[in-house]
């Protein structure tokens, strides 16, 4: 009962998950590629670091959103809005946010997969934004890497030997998606274009802005290949946050031309080494105006420890009963 009373918003399996500062829940529906798991904990200290809570943050570029979730779920700001141009990912969190969710995460349970019921039902013009959503999540977990830019092809051998199964996970898959319901009052989605919604928030002092772009600047195809939505003026977006009035953390790969372009426009930047899922290390690079909050050292990892594997019972957890207890 007075665990229920201390942590309101959230289900069972988000409570049960063992206390860890070091851990990140995984509070997506997508496997994105790019996705910004990795970045959470110093995403978290960067919202800790202004002397008061902002209102607003702004996710122009939402892609899988864990960061805009993770800022909803931890309080790290009053209200999040998260923009995303593409389609397909609109679909899913206009299902979710739209009252739909519970439908979805029905829907994704009820499903058979096999390669078969997989091409059936991803051939099937869908007839309402939640189908889109169902197909689209089916697509994100069915799909090489996650991909769901034109032309990616169903796994057949899966990633880890279990075929298409290897990332369908449909149990926790719904439950993260109702436990989105939990903070929807906080999270506004908008499908649209990243820059007329900074241009609608450029002065207002109240909010910040995590801006993560698709990685295409000096002609880079890595990012054109991920999403269908990859061509950005990159020169016009760091304009863009030049006139910004609030704060804004921007992430890039660490390439020269970046460099060059954050030097340009008087920003400063930090580079973080992060290991992918294949373990090895890669450099990504932040952008702001000041990055004095950042920390040296640590490796940031894209995916915490495998969800399964790390449940126990919430009443064998010490920690969370000292909690509980103060
Ligand atoms: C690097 S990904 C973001 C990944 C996200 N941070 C995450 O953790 O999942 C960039 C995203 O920007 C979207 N995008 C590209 N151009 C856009 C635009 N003009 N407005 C809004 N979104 C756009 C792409 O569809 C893609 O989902």
């Amino acid at each position: 009962m007075a665990q229920a009373l201390l942590l309101p918003e959230l289900e069972a399996d988000e409570r049960e998950k063992p206390v860890n500062v070091a851990s990140v829940p995984q509070r997506s529906p997508f496997r994105y590629p790019g996705g910004k798991t990795w970045l959470v904990p110093l995403f978290r200290r960067w919202m800790m670091s202004f002397s008061s809570q902002p209102k607003t943050l702004v996710e122009p570029f939402a892609g899988g959103g864990i960061i805009s979730l993770t800022a909803a779920f931890e309080h790290l700001a009053d209200r999040v809005v998260m923009v995303e141009l593409d389609e397909q990912i609109a679909a899913v969190w206009e299902t979710i946010l739209g009252g739909d969710a519970k439908w979805l995460a029905k829907k994704l349970l009820a499903f058979e997969l096999t390669t078969e019921s997989a091409k059936a039902e991803l051939a099937k013009p869908p007839q309402s934004c939640r189908e889109l959503a169902f197909q689209t999540i089916l697509k994100n977990r069915t799909a090489h890497g996650g991909i769901l830019a034109e032309g990616a092809g169903v796994l057949k051998h899966g990633e880890n030997g279990k075929g298409i199964l290897s990332r369908w996970y449909p149990q926790t898959i719904a439950k993260r998606i109702t436990n989105i319901e939990f903070v929807t009052k906080r999270l506004e989605f908008i499908h649209g274009n990243a820059f007329e919604i900074l241009t609608e928030y450029r002065n207002d002092k109240s909010a910040v802005f995590f801006i993560d772009p698709p990685y295409t600047a000096g002609g880079k195809r890595a990012g054109s290949r991920l999403y269908n939505h990859s061509e950005i003026d990159h020169e016009k977006l760091f304009s863009v946050c030049e006139k910004l009035h609030g704060d804004f953390l921007m992430t890039y790969d660490n390439a020269a031309e970046v460099l060059a372009l954050a030097e340009r426009h008087g920003f400063s930047t930090r580079p973080v080494a992060m290991k992918n899922t294949h373990h090895a290390e890669m450099s990504e690079l932040l952008i702001g105006r000041n990055l004095d909050w950042v920390e040296d050292g640590g490796v940031f990892r894209e995916e915490p420890i495998p969800f399964s594997v790390t449940v126990f019972a919430q009443r064998n957890n010490p920690l969370r009963r000292k909690a509980v207890t103060k």
